[in-house]
């Protein structure tokens, strides 16, 4: 009996171990959760769903500029960005080449000029969804996340990643131009190479760097400080960069 007992008490331990774990890996924990269940301090007054936010099973957004979208609900922004600039960047950067694909699909609430509640089909009435903790105009408030419309000093993004890249920046290597390769993502990272339709060469993959290679939009392991990364958090970021950046010294891994 009480061996009975004694194993159906394990089988609950491990089995709530394991829901815990499927919860902590979920949505709703995140500050993306931005339903009335949600986490942070941006969260609608009464919407309960969690997805309708970004996404919509019917009247969703058409894919942008060539590149799908997964049938997405926020409003897109139409901001015109100052995007990263310097003298060893390869890829072209001028004023007609813009964010694009996936990349667009963040900066519709992340460039801060959007309502987060904006989306375009709220399923009930075509209003926006009524949120509480945004700035002026429901945008996502002044801080961090907030990255505005000049991206001249971030990671620059819709930036095709190919063998002729790879090459012609083997060859700055080679000049003694730049310290650091650009490699395909190591195998088996789970950093990612997204769609873009920016080109670089003629060789064209159709595939780069967007925000979601370094982030993934549901998932964010410990919040507060894994900040949706694919790999490492706030504290440990070496590892992401190194899946695509290797010193001059080393090939790229095959
Ligand atoms: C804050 C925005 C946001 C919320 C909320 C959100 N998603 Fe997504 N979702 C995204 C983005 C961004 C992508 C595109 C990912 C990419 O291209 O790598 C995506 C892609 C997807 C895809 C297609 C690709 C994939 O990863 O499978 C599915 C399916 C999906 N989401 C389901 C959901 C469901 C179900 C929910 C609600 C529980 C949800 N999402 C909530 C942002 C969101
Ligand atoms: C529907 C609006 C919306 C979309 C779309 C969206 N986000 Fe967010 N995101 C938010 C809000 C709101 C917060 C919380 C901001 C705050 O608390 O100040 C947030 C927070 C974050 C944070 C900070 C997390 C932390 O712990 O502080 C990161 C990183 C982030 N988002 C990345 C992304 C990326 C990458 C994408 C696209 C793949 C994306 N977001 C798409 C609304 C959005
Ligand atoms: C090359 C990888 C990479 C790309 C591409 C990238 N990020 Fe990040 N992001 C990071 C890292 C690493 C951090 C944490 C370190 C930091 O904040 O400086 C971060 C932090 C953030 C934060 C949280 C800021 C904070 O300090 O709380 C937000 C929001 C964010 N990213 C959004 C985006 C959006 C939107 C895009 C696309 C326009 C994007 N990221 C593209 C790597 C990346
Ligand atoms: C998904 C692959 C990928 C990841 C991950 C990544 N990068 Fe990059 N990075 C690139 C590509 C591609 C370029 C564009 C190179 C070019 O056009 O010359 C680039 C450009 C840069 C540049 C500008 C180089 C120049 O010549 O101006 C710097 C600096 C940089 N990355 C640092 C980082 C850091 C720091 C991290 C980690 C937070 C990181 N990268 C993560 C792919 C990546």
């Amino acid at each position: 009996m009480k061996k009975t007992v004694f194993l159906i008490a394990l089988c609950l331990a491990s089995l709530l171990g394991c829901f815990a774990t499927m919860l902590h890996a979920s949505i709703m924990t995140t500050k993306h959760n931005l339903s009335t269940s949600g986490p942070g301090p941006v969260k609608a007054t009464g919407e309960q769903r969690v997805c309708v936010f970004c996404h919509t099973p019917h009247n969703a957004i058409a894919p942008t500029e060539g590149v799908s979208v997964p049938i997405w609900n926020h409003s897109l922004s139409i901001a015109q960005y100052t995007l990263y600039e310097s003298p060893t960047l390869l890829s072209p950067t001028s004023p007609t080449i813009r964010p694009d694909g996936a990349s667009r699909l963040c900066l519709s609430c992340h460039d801060g000029t959007v309502g987060i509640g904006a989306v375009v089909n709220t399923g009930i009435t075509q209003n926006t969804i009524s949120m509480l903790g945004t700035g002026a105009n429901g945008v996502l408030p002044t801080g961090a996340s907030n990255l505005g419309t000049d991206l001249s000093g971030h990671h620059p993004v819709s930036i095709e990643v190919n063998n002729s890249l790879i090459n012609d920046k083997g060859t700055q290597c080679t000049n003694n131009l730049v310290s650091w390769r650009v490699c395909l993502p190591l195998p088996g990272t789970l950093v990612k190479l997204s769609r873009t339709r920016n080109r670089y060469g003629s060789q064209s993959t159709g595939m780069g760097v967007q925000c979601t290679s370094c982030h993934d939009a549901h998932d964010d392991r410990s919040p507060g400080t894994s900040l949706f990364l694919r790999v490492g958090d706030k504290n440990n970021i070496d590892s992401l960069c190194m899946s695509c950046h290797q010193d001059c010294s080393q090939e790229c891994p095959k």
